[in-house]
């Protein structure tokens, strides 16, 4: 197919492209100043030309920036959201809007589609944590445990697992296996916060989110000094004590419904950043308190490396299909529910 590149590409912002996206931009003008939008609207534009030339999807997760977010993403959502449309999309392209493991999801659960992450570069603390060969070892120390593995994990990894968890599900999951003792991974925090939540023992491994671990009690209690009546919402990767600190603990998309269904006057979200942005973009009425603690993997998503992915069709997710086989039904078993030993 002859394309064009992104230096020869016209990225002018033309009056044709100001008409074509002055609809996306009402739902971003809370959050991007008008004098950037010129710079966005352009690749905006380009990007949602490509997508139908090429029958191509972007799913983008909840920490995309709100131009990603709101003006190219076709589906958006937490992890378990995500690998959930990748699995039933008849696109023949998946852009993944989102980190690394996110992208090798979408092609376990689709594999025949060209899936394409736009900076190799994003990755997660999380699936570096641990190795397929760390859990073959746990697994020879702990014979006849299952072993619940969070999404954000490598291929090889989900492929030694016995079933996997998002944040959205987690407790569910552990609980559903009906054993004594699991072993939860790699996330030490999100496996100690389900511990709580479940009757059975939980053995953790030492995976930390290099955004979520920052987060301390005493920055909460400081949230609710200076902002008095605040409504704090967070992420299970923060650490129990920030938990019990907290009014509410989800998925991303667990506080976006909670922030949607109680629509309290002043919130904040103890998360990513970007992701108070895009649900502050819904709900301008609401006042978001932004404590920024950046993850430095999903910013390297950007509106021109989306673009050159679409344009060049790089860079590829590529899974020896026996390892994909393996991880798919750890995912599959989530996805479908499993009880352990059937
Ligand atoms: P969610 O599944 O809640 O979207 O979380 C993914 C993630 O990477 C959080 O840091
Ligand atoms: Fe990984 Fe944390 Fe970034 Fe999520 S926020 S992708 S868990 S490093």
């Amino acid at each position: 197919m002859n394309v064009v590149s992104p230096a020869t590409a016209d990225l002018r912002y033309t009056s044709e492209v100001e008409r074509s996206t002055a609809h996306l931009y009402d739902k971003v003008k809370k959050v991007i100043p008008e004098v950037e939008w010129p710079v966005f609207a352009p690749l905006i534009h380009r990007i949602n030309q490509l997508k139908k030339q090429k029958n191509a999807v972007i799913l983008g997760h909840n920490y995309m920036t709100p131009e990603i977010f709101h003006c190219v993403a076709d589906i958006t959502g937490d992890s378990l959201a995500l690998a959930r449309a990748a699995a039933k999309t008849d696109a023949d392209i998946i852009v993944m809007a989102g980190v690394h493991f996110m992208a090798e999801t979408s092609k376990i659960m689709n594999p025949s589609k060209k899936v394409l992450v736009p900076d190799m570069g994003a990755g997660c603390t999380l699936a570096e944590a641990i190795t397929a060969e760390d859990v073959r070892k746990l697994k020879a120390q702990y014979p006849g445990v299952p072993v619940v593995t969070y999404v954000n994990t490598s291929a090889d990894v989900k492929a030694e697992s016995d079933i996997c968890c998002t944040s959205a599900n987690a407790a569910q999951i552990v609980e559903g296996l009906g054993t004594p003792r699991v072993i939860m991974l790699p996330d030490e925090y999100l496996a100690l916060n389900t511990a709580k939540l479940v009757k059975c023992e939980v053995i953790t491994w030492k995976g930390r989110c290099v955004v979520h671990e920052q987060f301390s009690p005493a920055d909460i209690r400081g949230l609710r000094e200076t902002n008095p009546g605040v409504v704090v919402l967070a992420h299970p990767e923060c650490s129990p004590e920030v938990v019990a600190e907290c009014d509410y603990t989800g998925s991303t998309a667990g506080m976006i419904d909670y922030v949607a269904k109680n629509k309290p006057p002043k919130v904040v979200l103890v998360t990513e950043c970007s992701m108070s942005d895009n649900v502050a973009a819904d709900f301008p009425e609401l006042d978001f308190v932004k404590p920024c603690n950046m993850c430095p993997f999903m910013k390297k998503i950007e509106l021109s490396n989306i673009l050159h992915a679409l344009e060049t069709e790089t860079h590829e997710v590529h899974i020896d299909p026996v390892i994909s086989a393996k991880a798919r039904v750890s995912v599959e078993r989530m996805i479908n529910g499993w009880k352990y030993g059937t």
